[in-house]
């Protein structure tokens, strides 16, 4: 019986029966069957792969809620292989891209792979691509000599058809359109995306939390913290003022 082409069960598994295929010629060559065998689906990747521009920060950020809110829809948990994504959406500079971090932070331990896309602008998500694609061993550190698409499939194949643990944050990503072409699909893993435009939280990701300014209270303990007095006898009555002055937004506070 001939299998139809386009049958999507069908070709993914025969994707991931490849992408076993592979990982067992990596380790055992002489005991491949199909050696010699050429796949366009990238090898297993080089594991654990962290892509993170900051490092570990244990700064408390106060945004306990939407924190244990992102843990509960993104967090792996075992056995399911779903695709999970969620928009941290609100106006610029009130602190998606904060909560982003300390997510990040947070989930070192629970995942195999986290790559931290700056999406605010083509040139830089190609770059975060090119970046990941070298990291994991999928291109030469020669980048010269690299296609930037070639490195975006092989980074969204491997996504598809990995079985590791895998969070990607597409950071700053307010135009949509642009976005369309770097999204992994529905592939088994974890998205957050932050963005101004409160439409991501529908499409492409499948949750949104829309973050908001401090109030007062949250406001002016943060600003005190800045200003190293922040302990219970400090007078919270002007900073409570200026957090209201400058609407609790922490980009002017902070
Ligand atoms: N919860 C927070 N506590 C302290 N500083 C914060 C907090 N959230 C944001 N900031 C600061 O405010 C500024 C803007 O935050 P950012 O996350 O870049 O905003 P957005 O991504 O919404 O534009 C940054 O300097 C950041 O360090
Ligand atoms: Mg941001």
């Amino acid at each position: 019986m001939r299998l139809k082409p386009n049958n999507s069960i069908v070709e993914a598994t025969a994707k991931s029966t490849r992408m076993r295929v592979d990982t067992l010629a990596e380790h055992s060559p002489e005991m491949s069957p199909m050696k010699g065998f050429e796949t366009s689906i990238p090898k297993g990747g080089i594991l654990p792969c962290y892509y993170i521009p900051f490092t570990l920060n244990k700064r408390v950020i106060r945004r306990d809620n939407i924190l244990e809110y992102l843990k509960d829809v993104l967090d792996p948990q075992p056995g399911n292989c779903r695709n999970r994504s969620l928009a941290l959406h609100g106006m610029g500079g009130v602190g998606k891209s904060a909560i982003g971090r300390q997510y990040v932070n947070s989930s070192r331990d629970k995942c195999d792979a986290i790559f931290w896309i700056s999406a605010d602008k083509r040139t830089n998500m190609i770059q975060c691509f090119i970046d990941i694609a070298q990291k994991l061993g999928f291109i030469s550190t020669d980048r010269r000599s690299e296609d930037a698409d070639a490195a975006i499939i092989k980074v969204k194949d491997w996504l598809n058809v990995t079985d590791c643990r895998w969070l990607v944050i597409f950071d700053n990503a307010d135009d949509l359109e642009l976005l369309t072409h770097f999204w992994p699909g529905s592939a088994p893993g974890s998205i957050l995306l932050t963005s101004k435009d409160t439409s991501a939280a529908f499409s492409p990701a499948r949750a949104g939390v829309f973050v908001e300014p401090f109030d007062d209270e949250t406001g002016a303990a943060v600003f005190l913290e800045l200003l190293g007095q922040d302990n219970p006898s400090s007078n919270r009555d002007i900073p409570e003022k200026i957090t209201f002055k400058l609407g609790g937004l922490p980009h002017a506070l902070c």
